[in-house]
């Protein structure tokens, strides 16, 4: 059985939903399953963006038989070659021989990695600029190399004013029966998952993807259809405005975000106490997670959402406590800057995780790390409630000099 949904006249959502994978890149949770996103251009000529997931091959082939009703395919446009888009690529090519394959010249590489290289005469070699007219719609093509892979293009349908856009404004999230952004609460529902979509998948190339939304700005977009989650027919600017903030690195909230390692509850008494200190002197909104039981997916969200960050954590083995040191490294993997940190640690004998996280920290751009750390041998006790106080002082009054 078919499961489509027009999303105009001429086009045709030919996705599928997944809702039985556990972890996205066999990486990221994904509890509310993903979308792969397929469009069908039925034109003169008849063009289909992207493929699907290997899961989702049989869905998939029902869909673009239903949605082709007994046309073939003239053109695939491939905008990414990760294979939760390109898995069908191969199979596609044997099952319409008719059918030629657009794409960009490492596309084209790609492909003949993955699968058998088309022969020449299948092939539609185009680069920056390029356009291929379907009969009554205009195709140009926009290189977005590293949003994700190197040779990641978008898409512009110059007839309806859509951006066919690659993994660029994706989310996770398996879509239930409603395509559009304008049929869900995407503020309420969809955006902590869009955050830890773009934050963990494309966080480190906030570069290339502020060169796509430059090039983006240009173009006269009434629709946004990206690979996964909701299709963009309205408020485009909420979408855009976030994904401008992320990839500048920019925190979208002035707000403290407190992450802590702890083996038997004393660092995580000491987070505790803090955050009462903080909301005691008016702070509200204060975010707490444990590093151990948070996915570390959801943390770099939290990181790239909030503005000030303290990071608590025990010495181990000598060195920095390992979930709190996995998110250091994760935190420079995806390029995170323009932070203020506050540092407390801990230790029995030997404390050292302090000294080293400050070095883990130099290693990433523009983080301000506060004057004042905390040391806790052992356990936060009564003597330190002073200093305490004026840890937790110096968070507010940082917080305040941005305002
Ligand atoms: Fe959804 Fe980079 O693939």
């Amino acid at each position: 059985m078919h499961i489509t949904r027009k999303v105009t006249e001429d086009i045709v959502w030919v996705g599928c939903n997944d809702r039985r994978l556990n972890l996205f890149e066999n990486l990221f949770p994904i509890p509310r399953g993903v979308s792969y996103n397929s469009y069908l251009i039925l034109d003169e000529k008849v063009t289909l963006m992207d493929t699907m997931d290997a899961s989702a091959s049989g869905q998939f082939k029902e869909n673009l038989e239903y949605a082709l009703d007994g046309r073939s395919i003239d053109y695939l446009v491939v905008q990414h070659m990760e294979p939760d888009h390109a898995a069908n690529v191969g199979e596609l090519l044997d099952r319409y021989p008719q059918m030629k394959v657009v794409g960009n010249a490492k596309t084209i590489q790609m492909i003949g990695q993955f699968f058998d290289a088309p022969e020449a005469e299948r092939t539609v070699l185009v680069k920056e600029g390029d356009t291929l007219n379907t009969g009554k719609h205009t195709l140009h093509f926009v290189m977005a190399p590293m949003v994700h892979w190197p040779e990641v293009m978008v898409t512009y349908d110059e007839t309806e004013k859509i951006l066919f856009s690659a993994d660029a404004f994706g989310t996770f999230g398996a879509l239930n029966g409603n395509i559009f952004n304008d049929e869900v609460d995407f503020e309420k529902d969809w955006i902590k998952d869009a955050r830890r979509y773009f934050t963990n998948i494309v966080g480190k190339y906030g570069v290339q993807v502020q060169a796509l939304l430059k090039k983006a700005a240009a173009l006269d977009i009434q629709m946004i259809c990206p690979l996964h989650g909701p299709v963009w027919r309205s408020d485009l600017g909420y979408f855009i405005e976030k994904h401008d903030k992320w990839s500048r690195y920019e925190p979208e909230d002035r707000e403290v975000v407190i992450i802590y390692g702890s083996l038997y509850g004393h660092t995580e008494q000491v987070a505790n106490a803090l955050a009462s200190r903080l909301a005691d002197k008016g702070l509200t909104h204060i975010s707490v997670y444990d590093a151990s039981s948070t996915h570390i997916s959801d943390l770099i969200a939290e990181i790239f959402r909030a503005s000030h960050i303290v990071l608590a954590c025990p010495t181990y083995n000598g060195g920095i406590y390992p979930p709190i040191e996995n998110l250091l490294s994760d935190m420079k993997a995806l390029s995170v800057q323009k932070r203020t940190v506050a540092l407390i640690d801990n230790g029995s004998w030997a404390p050292t995780a302090g000294k080293q996280i400050v070095k883990k920290l130099e290693e990433l751009k523009d983080i301000n790390l506060l004057e004042m750390q905390l040391s806790v041998k052992s356990a936060l006790k009564a003597g330190q409630e002073e200093e305490l106080d004026r840890f937790a002082q110096q968070i507010v009054d940082s917080l305040a000099e941005g305002e």
